[in-house]
């Protein structure tokens, strides 16, 4: 076989995200059967190393879900929101947008609450929303991908508890990057996915389960088979997939887990993203014409968004600094795409994005950026 010309490029992108070679090379542990004991000895810690990191104990249930992160979302629809009952969406960007196309495509009673790019969740709205429409299931992003915002989960899911629905989140670009404390957060479901702040390749959605979403579960009809949580825990109980995983990313799963919980230790993980995202602060600050996009207060750990001047265009950006930038070995992110071309139309500056999630370190993030600075004086 003739040897293949993919470029062995360095992501900076918002997930999938950069993978550390010991972690690559774990894929090489024994396969196993995942009915067998062996898989006991790959999935209790995976299980135990998940509860660390989300900061609860066994009043939630990690399922994992082949898939992706929006396969445990789907999930959490499917199980959660039972025919006849309407669940509201809030959302603060493409993903929000997300939770709520699929809760239609899964023929639900849904509405979506929006806020501007770059707003987080305002809870006055959230809540006169919530008298109005008296939704029984709400959804909501806890870090918007698109546009670098965080949401505070526990407020926003006393909110909703306040008026008598359950709280989804979906955590998928941040789950691993900061604490989480989800024991106290209200939450009833927490989704997330392997390919982002955990530092692993895509492959299986993460959900979260309280108890009282399982009782829910278990009353809730047509759920389906993937999506069904109910089955699900069933399995997991037993530290068990529903259906068969892909294997080397257990192993690997194995491996990471252990290496964050054990090696890195949670809190040096979180203060390291919290870092990573002080230092493009701090660039940007150094930047004449540039800002950051997401208000102070707000902004997250594992994904940095940034204001250009305005006159930049989306096709400097996509053309130009990121062209350059994989001449130098990395993939650039010139900002979400749907986003971008709404801000263009409307006259305003364009956003890039900076992923720092994950293994990437200070020391990589400050080689990136002096070459992205580079590409973008050019312009
Ligand atoms: C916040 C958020 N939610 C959901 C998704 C969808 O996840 P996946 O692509 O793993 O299905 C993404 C992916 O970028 C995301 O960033």
């Amino acid at each position: 076989m003739s040897k293949p010309n993919f470029a062995p490029l360095k992501l900076f992108i918002t997930g999938p995200t950069y993978i550390r070679q010991d972690v690559k090379e774990a894929a090489l542990l024994p396969e196993f059967g995942h009915r067998d004991t062996e898989n006991d000895l790959r999935c209790v810690p995976i299980r135990e190393n998940l509860r660390k990191l989300a900061g609860c104990g066994d009043d939630f249930e990690p399922i994992l879900c082949l898939g992706s992160g929006s396969t445990a979302m789907e999930t959490s629809v499917r199980s959660l929101v039972a025919d006849g009952e309407t669940i509201l969406n809030v959302s603060v960007g493409a993903f929000g947008d997300m939770y709520y196309n699929i809760a239609v495509s899964n023929g639900k009673k849904a509405e979506n609450l929006k806020f501007d790019y770059g707003q987080a969740i305002d809870l006055n709205v959230l809540e006169d929303k919530l008298r109005e429409l008296k939704p029984e299931v709400v959804s909501f992003t806890h870090n918007e991908t698109s546009t670098g915002v965080v949401n505070d989960v526990k407020a926003v899911c006393e909110v909703i508890c306040k008026h008598g629905a359950m709280p989804l989140v979906d955590g998928v670009s941040i789950f691993g990057g900061a604490p989480l404390d989800l024991s106290e957060s209200g939450a009833a479901m927490y989704s997330t996915a392997t390919q982002k702040s955990l530092g692993l390749p895509a492959g299986f959605g993460i959900g979260f389960v309280s108890k009282e979403a399982e009782e829910k579960a278990a009353k809730v009809t047509n759920k389906g088979h993937h999506h069904d949580i109910t089955k699900h825990l069933d399995k997991a109980r037993k530290n068990q997939t529903l259906t068969t995983p892909n294997t080397c990313l257990v192993n690997q799963m194995w491996y990471q887990l252990d290496r964050i919980v054990n090696e890195e230790g949670i809190e040096n993980r979180f203060a390291r993203h919290a870092a990573m995202r002080g230092q493009v602060e701090q660039w940007v600050a150094g930047i004449d014409g540039y800002e950051m996009f997401a208000a102070e207060g707000y902004r997250s750990p594992t994904l940095s968004t940034v204001r250009c001047p305005k006159g930049v265009t989306l096709a400097q950006l996509k053309n130009g600094v990121k062209e350059g930038l994989r001449d130098e070995g990395y993939l650039m992110d010139p900002g979400y795409g749907k986003m971008n071309a709404a801000l263009e139309e409307a006259g305003r500056g364009l956003v890039f994005r900076v992923g720092h999630m994950g293994d990437i370190t200070p020391e990589m993030l400050a080689e990136y950026l002096d070459k992205l600075e580079v590409e973008l004086k050019k312009l």
